[in-house]
């Protein structure tokens, strides 16, 4: 994990829980109508979080339904379902929504939120396009079945060593050589591209226009983005969020580093035409009463890439285009990405860009706590500039009734939203609004959960995940070590 070169470790911030009285007035739960016309009971929200939980084959589960069900009971504004799969492809165990027989086991989770919660939670569900990686290969597999051997390989190898024999080697030679050299004779001799590839594992990127399928993704994602939206309607969601955030496809193109030249590349309105020619086509199937909103990064947080400069621009052009909302995002990228071991696959929550999406204690001196707030401070106010009242949902280390107040108040964001906390304590928001803020266990922010992620296993607290792992009914995950979701509430389990 990449720790910021100042490593101070940061305490929680001291929480001032409201008495149910001062809750009832505050703005954290007030009701907010969404353009589309559907109205969160609170601006408190549950982001996208991925807990694999899916069957191999993207169908919900039990388990499944039991983890969103359990977010319910803390009655949230919105819960945003897990990035969820648009097209109809094997893709492990992420949800998946590309063809019409995944709406049954939808259906059951907005069945399961509309009880846990009273009916009191609207439910969403972010759709997500995402190209192929490999896992890092061993050397000897990546020289013999991926490196292509050029005359630009031989002469700079030839430089390196000072022998012009390497001018005129065989193939097997170079393959053989490479195979056995170290790291930097790798970084000398290879294209960034290639050295990319063997230590980090091959991955596809919307600039490859050479492929076929990746040429033509703006012909197709429109449509596999409609039709998943238009699966998920009938499976009963109030609405979905286009994923334009982290290390995905569509955050790829809105990217400064995207120089595609067929028009979808280069320019700031290129990079931005997939983007709203998806929207328009999810707007069409869906129609006018559905909520879609976004995520998008509000600072990529990689060298080249998109700024707040270009990050406000998008949110205009977006909420202009009729966005229900915008969730604002940062980092989680591959390029900064730390390097996995042979074998494993890369993870875009590793290096800075990653760090800076889901921030831990150790922390410079800014700390985790709101730390993305800026962002979505800025976003907003151009979006309000232009005259546009589209809400911003701000994320980021937000664990305190104080801090997400405060949010409110300064016109960071209209909706405060919590991701790990609400893993930590499913009820805190209810727990909040009743005026029993002593009774929630808080998030300690150093990302635990995360590490599961990482290794696709199933996402648990470390606060809780032990406990009671004897009682009746209590789903385990597959080694059976940890339970999969919060005890019940007790009135005892302050942190
Ligand atoms: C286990 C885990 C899985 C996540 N999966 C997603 C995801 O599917 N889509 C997404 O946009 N963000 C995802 N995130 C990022 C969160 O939505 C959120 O932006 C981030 O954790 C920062 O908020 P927090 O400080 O409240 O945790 C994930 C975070 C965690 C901890
Ligand atoms: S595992 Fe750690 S970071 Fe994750 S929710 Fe629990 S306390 Fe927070």
């Amino acid at each position: 994990m990449w720790t910021p070169p100042e490593r101070i470790r940061h305490m929680l911030p001291e929480p001032e829980w409201p008495s149910a009285e001062d809750a009832a007035s505050a703005r954290l739960f007030q009701p907010l109508t969404l353009q589309s016309g559907c109205t969160l009971s609170s601006r408190t929200w549950v982001p996208a979080m991925v807990p694999w939980r899916a069957t191999s084959e993207g169908e919900c589960t039990p388990e499944l339904l039991e983890w969103y069900g359990r977010f319910a009971e803390g009655q949230p504004g919105a819960i945003v379902v897990e990035a969820t799969g648009i097209r109809d492809i094997p893709s492990g165990p992420l949800l998946r929504a590309g063809h019409p027989r995944f709406i049954p086991g939808l259906q059951k989770l907005v069945a399961t939120v509309r009880e846990r919660s009273d009916g009191r939670t609207r439910l969403f569900i972010q759709l997500i396009d995402f190209l192929r990686i490999r896992r890092r290969p061993p050397p000897a597999r990546y020289f013999e079945r991926f490196f292509r051997p050029s005359e630009a390989h031989r002469q700079r190898l030839a430089l390196r060593t000072g022998d012009s024999q390497w001018e005129t080697a065989s193939d097997i030679a170079l393959r053989d050589f490479l195979t056995h050299s170290e790291d930097d004779t790798h970084r000398d001799i290879l294209t960034p591209r290639e050295y990319d590839s063997l230590t980090r594992g091959d991955r596809e990127r919307v600039t490859d226009t050479h492929l076929a399928h990746i040429r033509d993704l703006p012909a197709q994602l429109p449509a596999l983005f409609a039709n998943a939206a238009k699966h998920c309607q009938e499976a009963g969601f109030d609405g979905v969020e286009l994923h334009y955030a982290h290390a995905y496809t569509m955050a790829s193109f809105l990217s400064r580093r995207n120089n595609r030249d067929d028009g979808y590349g280069e320019t700031l309105e290129g990079r931005l035409r997939l983007p709203l020619e998806v929207y328009d086509a999810v707007r069409a199937k869906v129609g006018e009463n559905h909520v879609v909103g976004c995520r998008i990064l509000g600072d990529e947080i990689i060298e080249g890439g998109s700024g707040i400069e270009d990050t406000r621009e998008f949110g205009r052009r977006l909420a202009e285009r009729g966005m229900d909302y915008l969730s604002i995002s940062a980092g989680g990228k591959f390029e900064d990405a730390r390097k996995p071991r042979v074998g494993e696959a890369i993870y875009p929550y590793t290096g800075q860009s990653g760090y800076e999406c889901m921030p831990t204690v150790r922390s410079d001196s800014r700390g985790p706590f709101g730390r993305n707030l800026p962002l979505s401070a800025s976003i907003r106010e151009t979006i309000r500039d232009h005259g546009m009242s589209t809400p911003v949902v701000g994320a980021g280390g937000i664990q305190t009734f104080s801090m997400a107040e405060q949010a409110l108040a300064g016109g960071d964001a209209d909706i405060i939203a919590a991701a790990r906390q609400s893993i930590a304590d499913p009820d805190w928001w209810r727990k909040m609004r009743e005026g029993r803020g002593e009774e929630i266990r808080r998030c300690l922010c150093t990302n635990y959960c995360e590490a599961l992620d990482q290794r696709h296993q199933q996402v648990t607290c470390q606060l809780w995940d032990r406990k009671g792992l004897e009682e009746p009914g209590v789903q385990l995950s597959k080694d059976g070590k940890r339970r999969l979701n919060a005890p019940p509430e007790t009135p005892d389990t302050p942190a």
